[in-house]
């Protein structure tokens, strides 16, 4: 097993939150082969030690499409995240922006985007999923201006759901999910006061009043097939960079061509990502994806990472295989699972700790020094 406060936080939350809700965070699709490559292949990187290089100036600080980030790491968008702990959302974004560095309001939400953005002091960030509702689409990219929200990222690695099965053994979905869900709910008390499930009905705030929308998560699921669409290309999305006037942002790139391609689109940025081994099962893991996306676009477009990033090490190690930045997203929802907005704090406070030792003893007194060189060259390419 491999130590560190996301593996405590993600035990503090097992036992927190009710299983269902637990394993929809913890698991992956199929048999969970890319999920556990996400972290054991990060985990395997070969650092290169570096000493008495006088290290005592050093900097976490970065920019990303002008925006100043205290470390390059961003929270991923992640569905139901008021679910997780009263107000979710507001209460993640809030540690996020108090650390200097943005927070993504998935599509999925239990806080709408109105409650969310004007509660933090620095823009947020929107993730849009592709629904076969164009208008819906519109009028969340308007609502998401209208909030302030500067960079929308899409994501495009879910045309369809990935089977999970383990959401269908633990009462997420499948027969009689509802019964078993709230049985669940009785049998974590504290759970369910704090996040208000004994009162009324949860809402999927963003999503609402979308058309055939089940109430809260009666069929959420289910509602997730009927409404993604697998007709999606390139073309589908033409109106949207037309429309939208921030920074565009792909979620869900795994390969170079997939990657050239979101550079002749004319997209802001890529975020390598398998989608924490949710989607597809068997494909590469981001950290074996990424250096040979970065070989091919490193440059021409910003490169985000995530999948797998449980520390501050693994942000170096991705940044050493080529990304500008990195997203969490299990490693931050086990902290607010586990302690609130309060854990999220604490977790990006290790993490720059951690980021601090590594670049330390690799060398790098700035987030640009980090690259190819921070790692063991015979190791490098060995993910
Ligand atoms: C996600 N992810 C996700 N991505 C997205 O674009 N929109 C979403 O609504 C969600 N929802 C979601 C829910 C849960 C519970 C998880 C764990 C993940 C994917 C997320 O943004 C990110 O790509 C992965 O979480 C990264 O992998 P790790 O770091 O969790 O291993």
């Amino acid at each position: 097993m491999i130590i560190s406060a996301s593996t405590d936080y993600r035990e503090a939350a097992r036992r927190r939150l009710p299983p269902f809700l637990f394993h929809y965070i913890d698991g992956g699709a199929y048999a969970e082969h890319t999920l556990k490559r996400n972290v054991a292949d990060l985990a395997d990187i070969a650092l290169r030690q570096r000493v008495l290089r006088n290290m005592a100036e050093l900097s976490l600080e970065t920019r990303l499409f002008n925006e100043p980030l205290a470390m390059p790491v961003a929270l991923a968008p992640v569905g139901l995240t008021g679910m997780y702990a009263r107000r979710g959302e507001v209460q993640a974004a809030k540690a996020a922006a108090d650390k200097g560095i943005p927070f993504t309001l998935s599509t999925v939400s239990v806080c709408p985007i109105e409650e969310v953005a004007p509660a933090i002091s620095r823009p947020m960030w929107f993730q849009l999923y592709v629904l076969k509702d164009r208008g819906f689409m519109r009028n969340a990219l308007e609502r998401a201006k209208a909030s302030g929200v500067n960079t929308l990222v899409f994501t495009v690695d879910m045309p369809v759901p990935g089977a999970r099965y383990r959401d269908a053994h633990s009462g997420m979905s499948g027969p009689n999910a509802p019964l078993r869900r709230m049985l669940q709910a009785m049998t974590h008390p504290s759970w369910a006061w704090d996040v208000g499930m004994l009162g009324k009905p949860h809402d999927l705030g963003n999503i609402s009043a979308y058309r055939g929308n089940p109430t809260g998560l009666a069929d959420y699921i289910g509602w997730l097939g009927a409404n993604f669409d697998p007709s999606i290309s390139w073309k589908d999305l033409e109106w949207i960079r037309d429309f939208w006037d921030g920074p565009m942002v792909i979620k869900g790139i795994l390969d170079p061509d997939d990657a050239r391609d979101a550079v002749k689109f004319g997209a802001d940025g890529i975020v390598v990502s398998n989608h924490g081994g949710r989607q597809l099962d068997g494909v590469l893991s981001s950290a074996r994806a990424l250096p040979a996306i970065a070989d091919a676009v490193k440059g021409e477009i910003k490169i985000l990472a995530d999948s797998g990033i449980r520390t501050g090490l693994d942000v170096v190690r991705m940044l050493a295989l080529g990304a500008d930045t990195v997203m969490l997203g299990r490693a931050f929802v086990y902290a607010l699972a586990a302690a609130g907005g309060a854990g999220v704090s604490n977790l990006l406070e290790l993490f720059d700790k951690e980021m601090r030792v590594a670049m330390t003893l690799t060398g790098a007194k700035s987030i640009a020094e980090i690259s190819a060189d921070s790692l063991v060259r015979e190791l490098r390419h060995a993910a």
